[in-house]
Formats: structure tokens, sequence, C-alpha cells
């Protein structure tokens, strides 16, 4: 394969439109085509961004000048969508949540490894900066021993029952779009998670509104994170240890710059300025690993995405949400 990366983008709504932006600010990678369920959805996203056009995500993945297929779908149809590239002999970069439970997500995993084709969960939080220079000062000792992770994710979503948030058929809820976020930093931190306890106030549509959870990892230290559809929260995280503590600043998941305050009061900030829209660190990741032959990243490992939708799993039995995915009569595919 040449060292230019050929891009796919399946689906055309808010996060194609970011990813084709991003597309454009990346090294050696190039938006070659963009699949719709229909052909106008195709054409307006051509317009802006000038790929080719396919009128169905099957001719997307047909296309063989497309190396990756990003997939940009809502939750519940990312296991379809990432198999159907897969099955056409595609690399992928699906987004997160990477599907709605570790079942679907096992049987991705399982495909991608038999056809020895590169598979990673869009989880660009693990490429940003801010989460580099953060495990540089945990690992250097300079705030001591952790023992907590604090982290929420929250902002006033739109209360449309036909918002792609608030519908359940669609995966909708707080904890499969934003928890996620701090559960995944957590967890690349802290190791895995060996016990849970979450609480959830569950909305009219039926999906998670506010979810909150307190994990124990393997390591002994303690996550505490919080993420809702309805409470503007800070989007801060705090990493703490015997020593002193690192507070990625407001946005978190995007942090410009770190504060390490230290066991006698003082502080000092860490500057974490991140490339293009953010979203480019994991386009030259996945570029970089598909162009080595890789078929994971290290960053962002088959076994970890898999391991946080068995947490993810965990935490919807807790407070007791469940997607038509889960039922295995219902579940994709049949
Ligand atoms: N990484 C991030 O920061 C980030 C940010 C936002 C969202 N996301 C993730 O990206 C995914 C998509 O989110 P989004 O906000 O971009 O959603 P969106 O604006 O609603 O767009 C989703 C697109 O998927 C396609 N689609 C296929 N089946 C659909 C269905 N049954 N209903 C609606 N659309 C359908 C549509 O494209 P066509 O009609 O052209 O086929 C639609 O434009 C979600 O899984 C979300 O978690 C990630």
């Amino acid at each position: 394969m040449a060292h230019l990366v050929r891009w796919g983008i399946l689906g055309t709504g808010g996060i194609a439109r970011a990813f084709a932006q991003t597309l454009r600010q990346t090294p050696d990678a190039r938006l070659v085509a963009v699949g719709s369920r229909t052909a106008a959805g195709a054409e307006a996203f051509a317009r802006d961004f000038g790929a080719r056009t396919c009128a169905s995500y099957a001719a997307l993945v047909a296309c063989p000048d497309v190396d990756i297929v990003y997939v940009a779908t809502p939750h519940a149809m990312h296991a379809e969508n990432a198999m159907l590239a897969l099955a056409a002999g595609k690399a992928v970069l699906c987004e997160k949540p990477f599907t709605m439970n570790a079942r679907e997500a096992e049987r991705v995993v399982a495909l991608a490894r038999s056809r020895g084709l590169f598979l990673m969960e869009a989880m660009w939080t693990r490429f940003m900066p801010a989460l580099a220079a953060l495990r540089r000062i945990v690992a250097n000792g300079e705030i001591g021993d952790v023992a907590l992770v604090q982290a929420d994710f929250g902002f006033a979503a739109s209360v449309d029952p036909e918002h792609r948030l608030n519908k359940r058929e669609l995966g909708g809820g707080a904890l499969l779009d934003l928890g996620i976020y701090p559960l995944s930093i957590a967890c690349a931190l802290l190791g895995p998670v060996q016990k849970l306890r979450a609480q959830a106030v569950i909305g009219p549509t039926g999906i998670d509104l506010s979810t909150g959870f307190t994990m124990l990892h393997r390591g002994g230290a303690m996550s505490v994170s919080n993420c809702s559809l309805r409470a503007r929260t800070p989007c801060e995280l705090t990493v703490s240890g015997s020593l002193g503590n690192v507070r990625m600043e407001r946005m978190f998941h995007m942090a410009q710059s770190l504060t390490v305050t230290a066991a006698d009061g003082s502080t000092r900030s860490v500057a974490t300025p991140f490339l293009g829209n953010g979203y480019v660190h994991e386009a030259i990741a996945a570029g970089e690993a598909l162009c080595a032959g890789l078929l994971e990243h290290p960053l962002m490992t088959h076994e970890e995405t898999l391991a946080g939708m068995r947490t993810l799993d965990e935490i919807r039995a807790q407070i007791g949400l469940r997607y038509a995915a889960d039922d295995a009569a219902t579940a994709w595919p049949a």
C-alpha cells in the first residue's frame, strides 16, 4: 500500500462532516468516497468535501480505491456497518461506542482478525497530546501513587424525542455517548475494571439522562464518573495521587492544558495543544498503523475495546438500560 491513506466515510451526519474536515488537516490522508443511505445525502456531503458519491453503504465498501472505512452512523448501526466493510476487505475505524454491547463487539473483532484487517474504535481521546502528557506526569512519579480518577461529562442536550440522543432504537442515552469518555480514560490510566456500582435517571424515552458510576480497578485504584444529557457540567477530569493531582482542564476530552498541583498547593500548567479539530491525531494513528501492517493499534487495542464494552454492559445491567441489540432474538444479525 502506498503511504497515502485513502479514506471512505460511511454516513453523512455531524461527526462524518467533522471527520471530513479532519482528513483535510491530516498528512498523507485523502477522502476519496462517501457513502450514504441516499444519493441526495452523499451528493450534499460531496459538494462540501469533494468526495466521490456512493448511494449506498454497500457501494462505498465496494470501492477499490478505498483503503479504510470510517463508520459514522448511530451506535445501533456500528456492528452491521463495520462488518459490511470488513466483509468487503476494508480496514475500519469505527465510531464510539464501538457497538451496542460486548457480544456485537466480539463478532466484529473476530471478523477483522479472521480477515487479517486493521480495526480500531475511534476513541480519539487516546491519541490526544493531553493524555500523553498526563501519562508522562503520572509515570514520572510527580503526583505519587495514583489512587483516584474523577471525571464528569455533561451538557444540556436536545429534549426532542426524535433526536438521536433520545432514541432508544439508535442507542441513545448519556452513558454510551458521554460516559464512555471518562470510562475510557479511567481504564487507560488505572487498568481493567474489577467491580463497579452505577445509578441512573431514566428519561421518558427509556434512555439514561444522567448516570453515575464508581469503578474499582485491578491495580487497586478507584474512579468516580458521571455523565448527563441534562446538566452543563464542568467536563473536567482529575487524577489524584499521594503527592498531588493533575487536572485536565474544561472539556477534558480535548484539553489544551493540564494543571499539576503539588502537595504544598503550588501549581504548574502544561500546555497540550492539539492538531486541527483534534480528530487529526486518531486519523494519523489509524493511518500509520494501517501502513505498518498492524491489525490493531497499541494505544487502542481490541482487548481494551472489548473490556470497555463489557464494562458498559455491566453498568447498563445495573441501571436497567436495555437495547434491542441485547435481545438475542432481535440482535443484528439475526
Ligand atoms: N468522536 C466524537 O467526538 C463524536 C462526536 C459525535 C458523534 N460521535 C459518534 O458518531 C456516531 C454518529 O453521530 P452523529 O452525531 O454524527 O449522528 P448524526 O448526525 O445523526 O448522523 C448519523 C448519520 O448516520 C446515517 N444513518 C444511518 N442509519 C441511520 C438511522 N437509522 N438514523 C439516522 N441516521 C442514520 C445518516 O447518514 P446517511 O443518511 O447519509 O446514510 C446520518 O447522517 C455516533 O455513534 C456517535 O457516538 C462521535
